[in-house]
């Protein structure tokens, strides 16, 4: 590799065959597997604080939207994230991204929508953009101003059209003239933004440039993956509810199926998203973490990984390459990362394996031994 792009990619006797490879620094993995740093295409980064008080009512079976109705979940941690200052919720995210290096991440998609008012909203994507040049990994920033209704909308009948109207007419143009976000997603679901609210949105957010993504069939079935494959969004995230027609639309089109196993894991549902159906069909399947307090407190890639082999039924291969070169095509990036190949950037991770299919094996183990960003050594096992 050479300034932080990847030169060869081949067998060690290829490789230091190459003039340019006589001047070149030799580190040696000690046959330890390498493989294109992990791409985690779903997170909800900056956020306040845990909520591990919501766990415990969930273990004794109170579900997921009943605490949300009673105004816990995502509108709990609005309510913490507005009176935390910016530097709080800098030095919190920061611990995550050491965290996210840890196991082998590189590049991190990160969402707003815990703000749902103009300026808290303002601080999370501006805290995105300090956070992605604070430190090595490569933060990709998403506009989620669709989150959930706030709560202060929620007191009149048209609440939820006034909130779509301030995310469409007043913030998105903001967050557009600031440059502060490539992606718009929305939750469209029950309890959170219908399919055609969904849909104003997300086509608003597209004509101001900011490609669509969707947190689509999680709860129930809405149409919104369709509606994704209609808007050509980037991806379309959870899936757990989508049918046979979702699935053969996803797969004739090039909107990613963002499988997030980690979500039906710590919430203790039985009801996985189809993986096998949609890469049977055709579908790109990707894999992302979804990072948040409410339904996916892990940063680590390789418990996904284990997830999707042993619940999604997914190979270790495609797991991996859900989680590398479909991410990084989910962040319209797979021209630069995902994949190791020449020219493209030095993100990498190394394990301490005999064989790739040893990561998702070892469950809820950190073999992650060494992490590389753009050639910079990040992350280093003791
Ligand atoms: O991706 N589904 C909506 N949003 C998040 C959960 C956010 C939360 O509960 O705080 C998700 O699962
Ligand atoms: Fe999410």
């Amino acid at each position: 590799m050479c300034d932080g792009r990847i030169v060869a990619a081949d067998t060690r006797a290829r490789v230091e065959s190459r003039k340019d490879a006589r001047q070149a620094e030799k580190i040696d993995v000690g046959g330890r597997v390498i493989l294109p740093g992990f791409v985690d295409s779903h997170t909800h980064l900056v956020h306040a604080a845990s909520r591990a008080e919501e766990y415990e009512l969930k273990i004794q079976g109170v579900s997921y939207e009943e605490i949300a109705k009673k105004g816990g979940g995502i509108l709990n941690s609005v309510r913490r994230l507005r009176v935390a200052t910016s530097d709080a919720l800098k030095r919190r995210a920061l611990g995550a991204l050491q965290e996210f290096a840890s196991y082998g991440t590189t590049t991190v998609e990160a969402k707003s929508g815990y703000g749902l008012d103009v300026a808290s909203e303002l601080k999370i994507l501006q805290l995105h953009r300090e956070l992605n040049r604070a430190q090595p990994l490569e933060i990709v920033s998403t506009f989620m101003g669709a989150h959930v209704v706030p709560a202060e909308y929620r007191v009149s009948p048209d609440g939820a059209e006034r909130y779509v109207e301030l995310l469409t007419e007043q913030l998105l143009p903001e967050v557009v003239n600031e440059g502060l976000a490539e992606f718009c997603d929305a939750f469209c679901d029950r309890g959170a933004f219908t399919r055609s609210q969904s849909k104003r949105i997300l086509s608003e957010g597209k004509q101001h440039g900011l490609a669509p993504r969707v947190h689509a069939e999680q709860l129930s079935r809405t149409g919104a993956a369709q509606l994704a494959v209609e808007l050509e969004a980037a991806s379309c995230d959870h899936l757990e509810h989508i049918n046979s027609t979702d699935i053969r639309r996803l797969a004739k089109s090039r909107t990613v199926a963002t499988l997030l196993p980690g979500c039906d894991f710590h919430l203790g549902w039985k009801k996985y998203a189809p993986a096998r159906k949609l890469i049977d069909a055709g579908a790109i399947v990707g894999l992302a973490t979804d990072y948040n307090p409410g339904t996916c407190p892990t940063v680590s890639m390789p418990i996904i990984l284990s997830l999707a082999c042993t619940q999604l039924r997914m190979t270790p291969a495609e797991a991996i390459a859900a989680a590398t070169i479909n991410a990084a095509f989910a962040l319209r990036r797979d021209d630069r990362i995902g994949s190791l190949e020449a020219g493209k950037q030095a993100d990498l991770a190394v394990f301490a394996v005999e064989h790739f299919r040893e990561i998702p094996y070892y469950f809820g183990m950190n073999r992650c031994w060494m992490t590389m960003k753009r050639g910079e050594i990040i992350h280093m096992q003791d």
